[in-house]
C-alpha cells in the first residue's frame, strides 16, 4: 500500500552547510531546491498529501539573521511556485500560526492557499510557525469556550491540519530521531523512517527507499 498521507521533517540544512563551510543560509536555500525536486516525486509515487514541516515555534527563537533568511526563501517559493503547484492539481495549506510571520510571508502563503484552494487532487501542506502542543491546546480551548465535549473525530477536525487524514509515514532526516513537536496527534499510528542524510542530499531514491520499507510493515493498529 502507497502511505496515503507522508509528513516530512526536513532536517540537517545548517549541519549541510557548516561541512562545507557555508552559511547556515545557504543550506536553506539548498534545502529549498531539494524541496521543490521532491514534491512533484511524491505525488508521482501516488501518495495523496504531503505535509512538510519547514519552521516550528521554537526555530522562532533563532537569530533574526536566520530567520529573516528563511523568511525570504519561503516568500520567493510561495510567490513563485503557485501556478506549477496549482496546474498539478495541489492544494496549498498551512499549518501553524501565520500570526507569528512577518506580514509579507504570510500574505504570501495565504495567496497560496486562495489560489489553490479549489484543487482536489492533492493537498500541500507546509507546517510553518507550527508546534503540535500549541495546535492541540488552541483545540481544546476552542471545545471549553463552546461548552462541547470533543471526540477523537471532532478533536481531529478542530486541529490545523483538518481535514488531512493522519499521518502514514512519517519521515525525518538529518540523523536526529525525534518528534520536536510536529504532528503529535495526527501520528499516533504513523510508520516513522529516519534518514542519516541532511535535508538537501536527501534524494528521490531516498524517499522511494523509505516507501519500499513502509510496505513491508505490518501496521497491526493495536490488533494482532
Ligand atoms: C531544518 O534544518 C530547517 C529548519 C529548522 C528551519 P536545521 O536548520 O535545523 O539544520 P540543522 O539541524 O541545524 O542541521
Ligand atoms: C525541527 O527541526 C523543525 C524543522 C525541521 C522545521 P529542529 O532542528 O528545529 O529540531 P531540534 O531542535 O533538533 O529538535
Ligand atoms: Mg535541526
Amino acid at each position: 500500500m502507497i502511505p496515503r498521507h507522508v509528513a516530512i521533517i526536513m532536517d540537517g540544512n545548517g549541519r549541510w552547510a557548516k561541512k562545507r563551510l557555508l552559511p547556515r543560509s545557504a543550506g536553506h536555500r539548498a534545502g529549498l531546491q531539494r524541496m521543490r525536486s521532491l514534491i512533484g516525486h511524491i505525488f508521482s509515487r501516488g501518495v495523496e498529501d504531503c505535509t512538510l514541516f519547514a519552521l516550528s515555534v521554537e526555530n522562532l527563537s533563532r537569530p533574526q539573521e536566520e530567520l529573516d533568511a528563511l523568511y525570504g526563501l519561503f516568500f520567493e517559493y510561495f510567490t513563485s511556485e503557485v501556478p506549477r503547484l496549482k496546474d498539478s492539481g495541489v492544494k496549498v495549506k498551512a499549518v501553524g500560526d501565520l500570526a507569528l510571520l512577518p506580514p509579507r510571508v504570510a500574505e504570501a502563503i495565504a495567496c497560496a492557499e486562495r489560489d489553490t484552494a479549489q484543487n482536489t487532487a492533492h493537498t500541500l501542506a507546509f507546517a510553518i510557525a507550527y508546534g503540535a502542543r500549541r495546535d492541540i491546546v488552541a483545540a481544546c480551548n476552542n471545545f471549553v469556550r463552546e461548552g462541547k465535549e470533543a471526540t477523537e473525530e471532532s478533536f481531529s477536525a478542530a486541529l490545523s491540519t483538518a481535514p488531512l487524514p493522519p499521518v502514514d509515514l512519517l519521515i525525518r532526516t538529518g540523523r536526529e530521531m525525534r518528534l520536536s513537536n510536529f504532528l503529535l496527534y495526527e501520528s499516533a499510528y504513523a510508520e516513522l523512517w529516519f534518514s542519516d542524510k541532511m535535508f538537501p542530499d536527501f534524494t528521490k531514491a531516498d524517499f522511494d527507499r523509505a516507501l519500499e520499507e513502509y510496505q513491508k510493515r505490518d501496521r497491526r493498529f493495536g490488533t494482532i
